[in-house]
């Protein structure tokens, strides 16, 4: 299984394994690399996992450094893991990801700073404006201050925003009012004036939580407060890629003078009755739920492949204001989508499969630079 159409090694143990008279040796070759293929144009990412972060095995080190130059961490900076008690913090993980990043020549993205989910559970515990405050004060005072001039940039705020523009009964908003989201730009920058500040969400493309977006970074720039850019999640749908949106979110934000990443990329092609990200919603299992538990039908492969080719497009057309792309997972296997809104289902939202093999997509996107 080590030759099929690629070399699953890359630098001199590729060179190596080419060069062995294997059957099928001659044909094989390395896999082209994201982001070489993209250097001049924007980041390429990926969230990493405890196992990836650990560097648990070295081939999926090794194919991490050679296709991606970005790191997201997929939950280890989150407030339940890095500061699990009032005054305790765990930066065990965290740290070994910078570690991973300047080793690997990955610049990190830290996620998140403050968000309504994962948040500690000493939190439910807390029904006063104070205390709240002094969580909010302290978390961001440490996390951002501790990783400042080592992580390239912070989620801020992640997901503030309802559907319709209007701001989630979170607790933050609760109990520190609207302005919660200014507040947490602002001690970000005391505390890591080094490092690029963004708001993240999810569907911010789409026209009325975009207005929303758009009024909070409005906002955020008008009280004196630097933001230096907006994630676009992109968790969309096979067949349904909100282009248009896409298009018109680019402009939009980037005429603010933010730059515009999309920050958490995966395209779902399992059925799922809502749109967009929220971790809190969840689906009942059903005969029709996990249609292909063993391969994915060409038809949706193809789909998949020309939505993929379709967003680069457009990445790179607009490639002066996007300034990266991270996908939310290494490979298929690695997926959240696997577990949400159902757990234990095979998707195939990414551009590798389960054996870090490039799938049609990855042909496809690569393709648009040759
Ligand atoms: O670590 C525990 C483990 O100890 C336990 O045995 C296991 C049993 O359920 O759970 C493990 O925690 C899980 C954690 O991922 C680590 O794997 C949580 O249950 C699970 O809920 C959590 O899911 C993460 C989710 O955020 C939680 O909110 C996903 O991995 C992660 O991909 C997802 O990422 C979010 C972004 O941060 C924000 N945007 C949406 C995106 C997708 O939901």
């Amino acid at each position: 299984m080590l030759l099929k159409k690629y070399i699953l090694t890359t630098g001199a143990a590729a060179l190596v394994l080419s060069s062995l008279s294997l059957p099928n040796a001659a044909s094989a070759q390395k896999i082209p690399s994201l982001k070489d293929t993209f250097k001049k144009d924007f980041g390429i990412g990926t969230a990493m996992n405890n196992a990836q972060i650990d560097e648990r095995d070295p081939a999926t080190t090794a194919f991490i450094a050679s296709q991606f130059n970005m790191a997201t961490p997929e939950n280890i900076m989150k407030s339940a893991l890095i500061h699990p008690k009032w005054d305790t913090y765990n930066f065990e993980m965290a740290d070994k990801l910078i570690v991973f990043g300047k080793k690997h020549n990955i610049k990190i993205n830290g996620h998140t700073l403050i968000w309504h989910s994962q948040l500690p559970s000493f939190i439910r515990g807390i029904k006063n404006a104070d205390s709240i405050r002094t969580f909010f004060t302290d978390h961001i005072k440490t996390v951002a201050g501790r990783y400042d001039g080592k992580v390239l940039s912070w989620d801020v705020v992640n997901e503030a925003l309802n559907e319709d523009g209007t701001m989630r009964k979170s607790v933050f908003l609760q109990y520190l009012g609207d302005d919660f989201v200014t507040e947490a730009f602002r001690l970000a920058q005391q505390a890591a004036p080094k490092t690029e500040l963004y708001y993240n969400d999810y569907n911010n493309e789409q026209p009325a939580k975009r207005a929303g977006c758009m009024a909070l970074i409005k906002k955020i720039k008008a009280a004196g407060v630097r933001i230096d850019g907006v994630g676009i999640q992109g968790h969309w749908h096979v067949g349904k890629v909100p282009f248009k949106d896409i298009e018109e979110s680019i402009l939009q934000y980037a005429a603010l003078g933010v730059k515009v990443m999309f920050t958490e990329l995966d395209i779902e092609v399992l059925p799922r009755n809502f749109q967009g990200a929220d971790v809190g919603q969840r689906m009942t299992a059903n005969a029709q739920s996990n249609p292909y538990p063993e391969a994915l039908p060409d038809s949706v492969q193809n789909q998949l492949a020309a939505d993929y080719e379709n967003l680069f497009r457009l990445f790179l057309k607009h490639k002066d204001k996007v300034t990266r792309v991270t996908f939310w997972g290494v490979n298929d296997a690695d997926s959240w989508l696997n577990n949400w809104p159902i757990r234990g289902r095979t998707s195939y939202p990414l551009l590798f499969d389960r054996k870090n093999q490039p799938k049609p997509a990855f042909e496809k996107v690569i393709a648009l630079k040759n």
